[in-house]
């Protein structure tokens, strides 16, 4: 495969760690129509979505093209009835190495999903967050106030929370595909200090002003050199 730094998005992101560095549990919150996780291949992998956007025969077809499929564990249900209710028991014994959280793009629930992650990833795991980087304030609204076209919300807030919140984890967000928020249990390069309250009131101008200092923001080859990757 041919990728260049202008291509690289999500899958490409999950495949190169999913090779290279060998990973086996995958988890993803917020799956829509299996785009993505129909196409990860590894051995065991948990999909969680209060609304699948797939059928029985699109499960079917994808596992033809894609045999790792067929273990796969479906949760219909939101992120947080997932973990009350299922993920100690669904995870015990299988540490999460790699997880997308794209489920619902407001802080607190990215948050949530973020920290309720941490407590079954892997010391060496990682999370890639979705939707980090919105180039619009239309794309940034809550949920209830957006009308039409792109819609990020402020997931941003959740990294400049973490970035100030959490000194045991390494934040940054790479530039391509909406902002591609990479969290790892590493020292952390260069912290910020905001509150959660004083988050909560900050603007989308705010974040304009601020966005590459805010996201710690890196170009997409950063991941690669990051987690000692061959560009393939
Ligand atoms: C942008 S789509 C996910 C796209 C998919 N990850 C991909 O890359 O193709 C967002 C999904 O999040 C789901 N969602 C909304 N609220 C959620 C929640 N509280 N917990 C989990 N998923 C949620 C929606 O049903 C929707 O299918």
């Amino acid at each position: 495969m041919n990728h260049t730094t202008t291509t690289l998005n999500r899958l490409d992101v999950i495949d190169a760690l999913m090779a290279q560095k060998k990973l086996k549990n995958y988890l993803e919150i917020g799956v829509a129509n299996g785009h993505i996780f129909f196409r990860v291949r590894s051995p065991f992998k948990v999909a969680v979505d209060p609304a699948f956007a797939f059928d029985t025969l699109r499960r079917i077809g994808k596992t033809i093209l894609n045999p790792s499929n067929l273990a796969n564990q479906y949760f219909e249900k939101t992120s947080d009835a997932f973990f009350a209710e299922d993920a100690g028991r669904v995870l015990t014994g299988k540490p999460l190495q790699l997880a997308l959280i794209d489920g619902m793009h407001e802080y607190q629930f990215a948050l949530r999903d973020v920290e309720n992650t941490l407590r079954y990833l892997s010391h060496d795991g990682v999370i890639i967050l979705h939707d980090c980087n919105p180039q619009t304030p239309g794309a940034a609204v809550p949920y209830e106030e957006w009308v039409e076209g792109q819609w990020n919300g402020d997931v941003w807030k959740t990294i400049v929370h973490l970035r100030s919140q959490r000194p045991d984890l390494n934040v940054f967000v790479l530039d391509t595909d909406q902002g591609l928020g990479i969290v790892t249990r590493r020292k952390p390069e260069s912290p910020l200090a905001f509150t959660p309250a004083q988050i909560a009131q900050l603007t989308y101008d705010d974040f304009a002003q601020n966005r590459v200092h805010w996201l710690n923001l890196k170009s997409p080859d950063y991941f690669y050199a990051y987690f000692g990757l061959e560009k393939e």
